[in-house]
């Protein structure tokens, strides 16, 4: 695998990798990564992978200064799935000057959820991918599912703005007991490990009610976050939305999702399941 720190470096070694897909990341790389990586390779000649730590997506009291990062282990596990090249550029690179020029999506898709939560986060990201898309070029971009909200905004910023690249989701990958994989699981006790599937155990609970005939979204949702209440739990929102645009269901036979947030200590955790 070719790591490259600046964008001329990577434009060159692009510019005969044939068909290209890309898998941009932060770092701290977990099976979810990798799979999104595997699942990159079999649909391109070879795979573009990025590891940067994106300072614009993050809120001034996140965490930002400690997210972790592990560039000599993530840099092996690319080599082991067969990403071809890395792009690994510091910030004076990618904001050699503060940036000035930033993506706003919809508001109606930054209104609500993390959104609502996290005020210019995906501003943030969408500035970078739109970045990252331009220096790397790439035909294919995968994202997962985890971040199904994310997943959302870009979709429809490489729509609305007519980028000239497909693309692809990422089934969620999970732990044994549920959890979804995650760079931020890392911040958990070993405590709050072994409590922190009730999360997705929620999330499965609205899913077969859903599918056994329950329509009363507002009554799941308001029991979900009850029970992350009740067992120490600080829930931001516990929601069943339409998948396309993540608004609430308006009639039957929308295609859904469940999503939610809730912090665990100080660990704050994102899961959603389609229904
Ligand atoms: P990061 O959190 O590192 O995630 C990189 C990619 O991996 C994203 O597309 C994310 O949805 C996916 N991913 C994370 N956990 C996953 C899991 N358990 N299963 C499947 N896919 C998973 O998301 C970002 O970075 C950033 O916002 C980024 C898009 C790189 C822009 O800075």
């Amino acid at each position: 695998m070719q790591i490259h720190h600046t964008i001329e470096s990577l434009r060159a070694a692009r510019a005969g990798a044939g068909r290209t897909a890309f898998v941009p990341t932060m770092g701290n790389l977990h099976d979810g990564h990798i799979a999104l990586m595997r699942q990159a390779a079999g649909h391109a000649d070879s795979v573009v992978a990025s590891i940067f730590v994106n300072r614009l997506q993050f809120g001034q009291d996140e965490d930002f200064e400690r997210y972790p990062r592990t560039f000599a282990a993530d840099c092996e596990q690319l080599a082991a799935a067969g990403v071809a090249h890395l792009f690994a550029p510091d910030e004076a690179v990618m904001y050699p000057q503060p940036q000035s020029y930033h993506v706003d999506p919809a508001p109606a898709h930054v209104s609500v959820l993390e959104g609502a939560c996290r005020p210019g986060h995906f501003r943030g990201v969408a500035t970078v991918v739109l970045k990252l898309l331009n220096i790397v070029q790439p035909e294919l971009a995968l994202f997962g599912k985890k971040d199904y909200q994310q997943l959302m905004v870009l979709r429809n910023m490489v729509r609305e703005l007519a980028l000239p690249v497909e693309v692809l989701a990422g089934e969620t990958v999970r732990a044994e007991d549920g959890l979804a994989l995650s760079s931020r699981n890392g911040y958990l006790s070993e405590e709050e490990r072994t409590r922190a599937p009730l999360l997705y155990r929620l999330l499965c609970h609205i899913r077969s009610s859903v599918a056994g005939g329950e329509r009363d979204w507002t009554k799941l949702e308001a029991e979900a976050m009850a029970q992350l209440e009740g067992a120490g739990w600080q829930p931001d929102y516990v929601a069943v939305r339409r998948r396309a645009d993540l608004q609430p269901p308006a009639r039957e036979g929308d295609a859904l999702v469940v999503l939610a947030a809730a912090r665990l200590g100080r660990t704050r955790l994102i899961d959603n399941l389609e229904i």
